[in-house]
């Protein structure tokens, strides 16, 4: 199986372009993240952000039919999340914002938890989910292989009690959304768990923590993932570039402490 290799110049520039564009879509709409604000009104201001200010293309919009630019997903939403108008933001809401963008052909996709007011228990799973994603960048260079990610994001989400998100996993990206490989986010088996990290291999990781069981369920939008038990759930994610020595976050945000990479 192939898995693309960007090592050139061109490439890398691109890809880090790329995401520091998606990371300014996260940063951007912190300040909108309020009660009462619609989801439907959180992508509208996204895509026209994405379009005007960094005129890049949403890789989402028309992708396999759907029809927004951003995935929102609050509380017991997995993932995939629909933007609605009728759908407002209230206090103690956890909520994820999933952005993927095309920038001069080149893909970024990445997202972040937001926690409205107060919400301990919604701050502790957000906070021990961005761990996890920590974890699993810290180790990333050439030569570790691709399923100690999957084993170290699983280890650190059990050990604080929750659990990972089985059916949805990161995935190769650059000149295309997904291409393989496929990440997993726990200690499991697949095509691709011998593949060795190398130079120019961009992945994205997102992994997805639920307070309770790990079981999901797409609702009858035919998008909409939710856990089957009703329980929490939080999801980060990055679009990660390997090189010689070690990782690039494309999709570093300013406000981000990364200073763990080496
Ligand atoms: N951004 C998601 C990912 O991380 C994919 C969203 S596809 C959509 O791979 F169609 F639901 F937007
Ligand atoms: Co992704
Ligand atoms: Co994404």
């Amino acid at each position: 199986m192939i898995i693309s290799k960007y090592t050139s110049k061109y490439d890398i520039e691109g890809l880090k372009f790329a995401g520091k564009l998606a990371a300014s879509i996260l940063e951007m709409i912190h300040s909108y993240i309020k009660p009462n604000i619609s989801t439907g009104q959180l992508d509208q201001i996204c895509k026209k952000f994405i379009e005007n200010d960094i005129q890049a293309i949403s890789a989402t919009l028309g992708y396999n039919g759907y029809k927004h630019s951003t995935c929102i997903s609050i509380n017991n939403v997995v993932c995939h999340g629909v933007p609605n108008f009728n759908h407002k933001l209230k206090l103690g809401d956890i909520i994820n914002i999933d952005v993927t963008i095309i920038k001069n052909g080149y893909y970024a996709d990445t997202s972040k938890m937001f926690i409205l007011g107060e919400n301990i228990i919604g701050k502790r799973i957000s906070s021990v989910t961005q761990e996890c994603l920590y974890k699993a960048i810290k180790i990333m260079r050439p030569g570790v292989k691709l399923s100690e990610i999957g084993s170290i994001i699983q280890q650190h989400a059990e050990y604080n009690g929750y659990s990972i998100v089985r059916n949805y996993c990161g995935h190769g990206i650059g000149k295309n959304f997904h291409e393989p490989p496929q990440v997993l986010h726990y200690n499991g088996y697949n095509l691709f768990n011998d593949i060795i990290l190398t130079e120019g291999m961009c992945i994205t990781i997102e992994p997805i923590v639920n307070s309770g069981d790990s079981a999901t369920k797409i609702l009858n939008d035919g998008w909409t993932v939710v856990t089957k038990d009703k329980s929490l759930s939080a999801q980060w994610e990055h679009t990660l570039l390997l090189i010689s020595d070690g990782v690039i976050v494309t999709t570093a945000r300013k406000e981000e402490d990364l200073s763990f990479i080496k």
